[in-house]
């Protein structure tokens, strides 16, 4: 099963645009992070702020493995702070095409302005956070991806045209590429 994995920083817009694109491919969706907190029934918050971030990681990775196992294809919304974790990549690279959404800090600064929801975006000065993670984080986005589409310059419905059109494009030369090894 080829799934759709989306990556990117916090306010990249997985979970919004991957919604519209399973739509739009009649595929499954899937919010690791929505899976978590239904699972535990906490918020992140909760989970980090009780039990800490190694703790969170952890039902990321076994989130992630779980979902090796689903028989629908699905698009695959994880929340920023996984692809950074190195046990995680063979999950993402088995689960299919990985795609990066990439934001500028500008982008993403306005999108998570007043959020109080990313615990470790808490306290002052976000636009600074924003640019210690995303340059540490943005080296792994990038390693891992096999398709990146830069987003908040264009109408959702567009970026998902975009994504459809790029994705197609690396699945047909994964496939030759896999056929030429049969
Ligand atoms: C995190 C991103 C969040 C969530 C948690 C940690 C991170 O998900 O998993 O707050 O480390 O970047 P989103 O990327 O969906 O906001």
């Amino acid at each position: 099963m080829r799934h759709i994995v989306l990556i990117g920083f916090m306010g990249s817009g997985k979970t919004k645009t991957g919604r519209l694109l399973a739509e739009e491919l009649g595929y499954r969706f899937v919010d690791v992070d929505k899976k978590i907190t239904a699972e535990m029934k906490m918020s992140v918050t909760d989970i980090f702020s009780r039990f800490g971030e190694v703790f969170f990681r952890a039902l990321e990775t076994k989130a992630i493995k779980e979902l090796l196992q689903l028989e629908e294809c699905a698009v695959i919304s994880v929340g920023g702070g996984l692809p950074v974790q190195k046990q995680n990549h063979k999950y993402l690279k088995q689960l299919g095409a990985v795609i990066y959404l990439k934001g500028s800090v500008e982008t993403l600064k306005k999108r998570l302005e007043g959020d109080r929801t990313r615990p470790l975006l808490e306290g002052a000065d976000l636009e600074g956070k924003i640019r210690k993670m995303l340059a540490a984080r943005e080296p792994v986005y990038e390693k891992l991806a096999d398709v990146t589409v830069i987003t908040g310059q264009q109408p959702m419905q567009q970026l998902v045209q975009e994504i459809v059109k790029k994705w197609k494009e690396y699945e047909i030369q994964y496939l030759l590429k896999s056929k030429s090894h049969v």
